[in-house]
């Protein structure tokens, strides 16, 4: 070894140790005779002292030395001199007089900061250059919380009695409704793997093989468009368990997830022990989204008793109609604004509810005086009687905006969920508050009116809640699936459910999915196959490790807890994938490329 200690674990009681350390050049000081460089490796920073006089060679070579400059030095360790230790290092108290230092590798000037935290800069830069951005402290602390947090989910799982199997990349489709990615079969003319989206269909059958308690930290593909919380390439922990029922596998994860926040990041704190529970349509309705950041709390409540019998024809008529209208209260916002900043304000709302839809978005504010009118243009419409019984009803108090939503349920949601992100925003939420929840009861399949057909609400395989079986053959829509979702904070991070295990119901999905048995059969024949030979009841949970990781992290996107994410539009811009296949290649795998600009 070219170093016998780490740069971050020598302290005083290690004076006059003769040490070997080595790292990269984080900063370094010319005082003429006396060079200081600060020595970085993973664990930490230790301040190399090089004297003119008693070593002119090794000051020499320090002279030379740049930031980022990667040094393997020889020296002594001294308490340093009176006045002089550094309380921000863990090293601080110490530095090491160098005898011999060596130049291992140079470096050219890197082209951000290594050694500075700036937040500002361009993405595209430290993507081209991730292996330096990976030497910032951040990036080490995100990448070690990485696999902190999947070592403890492995030990917690071991002692569970999980065993830990893996699964292929080159598979068949494995729908999760997102587009395969495809990749050509050189050996079978003309036939394609497609890389899973998740191990759905390989986990459930190895319960089928018969053991019962199975986990992954996979890999899974999935080609839909990004966003902060979604790579083309991401990692699940992946779980299933036989013989169980929805309660079961629910405790297990959140004790999971309990366990992880309080070994792997104990600075932060559980909002709620155990998660709070919420069903879908709930979820929906208060928070207009399937998952809610209940780190806070605007949500939308139903007055339309009281709307319709206001005198806004708008309301009015849309509660005939069977309309709802809802109202949510913004505490305090109206107070602290004049009349011209409110009404820009409301504009500003009313222009974000009308990009989602809405045909416009009322308000009104409550008077600090209880005598006082309602302001806002429909607060005329509200009698004496009927402004006391909406106040009531939403709780309000002086200086509160009121904003009015009303229209079909689905824009009503985008609203809802719109203005708690534009007011989320505002708040400068706590990263270290973790709100999880458990979202249940949701629909077995949501409709597609579009194609004019259902789709799993969450994938093909989950098995409708026991009481709403028989709604498969009646009223496919009212039924209820077991899957469960776990969010944190506004994110999903996990979802779950019981599966089918029973060749007859899984039958039944296909064709209220729009699928032909013949469809089915070539696809997931082997999975109705499985299901005739003994298959236990079982069921399961993924979490996206990425979002789990980035929320301990209180990192902003996902990118930010991958070694090597992908950009936006799905490119690797260091090392520049995907490229194009040689002529050969394509050839050989009997492909041609009629992209227009292929040729190219
Ligand atoms: P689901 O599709 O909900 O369920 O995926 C599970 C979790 O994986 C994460 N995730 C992603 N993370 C990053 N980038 C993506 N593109 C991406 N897509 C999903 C999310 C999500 O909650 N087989 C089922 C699980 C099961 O039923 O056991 C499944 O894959 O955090
Ligand atoms: P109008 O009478 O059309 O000027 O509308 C009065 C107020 O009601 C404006 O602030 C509109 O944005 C709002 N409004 C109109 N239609 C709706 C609706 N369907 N839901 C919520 N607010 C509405």
């Amino acid at each position: 070894m070219m170093k016998t200690h780490t740069c971050g674990e020598l302290r005083e009681k290690d004076a006059g140790t003769p040490v070997q350390l080595a790292g990269w050049v984080n900063r370094r000081r010319d005082q003429g005779g006396l060079i200081f460089i600060d020595l970085r490796d993973r664990w930490g920073i230790t301040q190399v002292v090089v004297d003119l006089e008693s070593a002119p060679e090794a000051h020499a070579v320090a002279d030379s030395a740049r930031n980022e400059y990667v040094l393997a030095i020889k020296g002594n360790v001294r308490i340093r001199p009176e006045g002089t230790a550094n309380p921000e290092l863990a090293t601080g108290d110490i530095d090491i007089v160098a005898d011999e230092i060596v130049i291992l590798n140079q470096s050219r000037t890197p082209p951000f900061y290594i050694n500075k935290d700036e937040g500002n800069v361009d993405e595209a830069l430290r993507m081209r250059h991730r292996y330096l951005d990976l030497r910032r402290e951040t990036m080490q602390k995100r990448i070690l919380l990485r696999h902190k947090t999947v070592k403890f989910i492995r030990d917690f799982l071991e002692a569970e009695d999980f065993i830990e199997i893996e699964t292929p990349i080159l598979f068949k489709t494995t729908p999760e409704g997102a587009r395969d990615f495809l990749v050509p079969s050189r050996l079978q003319p003309g036939m394609f793997y497609a890389l899973p989206q998740s191990p759905q269909q390989l986990k459930q059958l190895l319960m089928v093989g018969g053991f019962e308690r199975y986990f992954q930290i996979a890999r899974c593909f999935r080609d839909e468009d990004l966003r902060g919380d979604r790579q083309p390439e991401f990692t699940q922990l992946d779980l299933e368990m036989s013989f169980v029922e929805r309660e079961d596998v629910m405790r297990l994860m959140e004790e999971l997830a309990t366990a992880i926040v309080k070994s792997v990041t104990p600075e932060k704190r559980l909002i709620a022990e155990p998660f709070p529970r919420i069903n879908y349509w709930d979820a929906l309705e208060q928070y207009g989204t399937d998952r809610p950041d209940i780190r806070f709390d605007l949500r939308a409540i139903d007055i339309s008793e009281i709307a319709g019998r206001c005198a806004f024809p708008v309301f009015v008529e849309n509660v005939k109609a069977g309309k709802k209208v809802k109202c949510m209260r913004v505490p305090a916002v109206a107070g602290a604004l004049s009349g011209t900043q409110l009404r820009k304000a409301a504009k500003d709302l009313e222009n974000m509810a009308r990009r989602h839809g809405a045909k416009g978005l009322a308000y009104i504010t409550i008077p600090t005086d209880p005598e006082g009118e309602l302001r806002g243009p429909i607060g005329k419409f509200f009698n004496v009687d009927l402004k006391l019984e909406l106040i009531e009803a939403m709780g309000a108090e002086g200086g509160d905006l009121l904003l009015f939503m009303s229209d079909r349920d689905e824009i009503v949601y985008a609203v809802t969920d719109a203005l708690r992100s534009h007011f989320k925003a505002e708040m400068d939420l706590d990263d270290n508050l973790l709100a999880f929840c458990w979202v249940i009861d949701f629909p077995e399949f949501i409709w597609d009116a579009e194609n004019e057909r259902w789709d799993p609400s969450q994938h093909m395989f989950t098995m409708p809640l026991p009481e709403d079986l028989d709604l498969l053959d009646s009223d496919p829509g009212s039924a209820r699936g077991s899957q469960y979702d776990m969010v944190c904070n506004g994110y999903e991070v996990g979802g779950g459910s019981i599966r089918i295990h029973d060749r007859a119901i899984q039958e039944k999905i296909f064709p209220l999915i729009g699928q032909s048995m013949e469809q089915a059969m070539r696809e997931f024949g082997h999975m109705l196959e499985a299901f005739e030979y003994g298959a236990p009841p079982h069921g399961g949970m993924a979490w996206g490790i990425d979002r789990l990781v980035m929320l301990l992290a209180g990192a902003p996107n996902i990118r930010e807890v991958i070694a090597f994410p992908k950009t936006q539009n799905g490119t690797d811009i260091m090392a520049n994938a995907p490229s194009i296949a040689e002529p050969e290649q394509l050839s050989e795998l009997f492909l041609q490329l009629v992209h227009p600009d292929a040729e190219d």
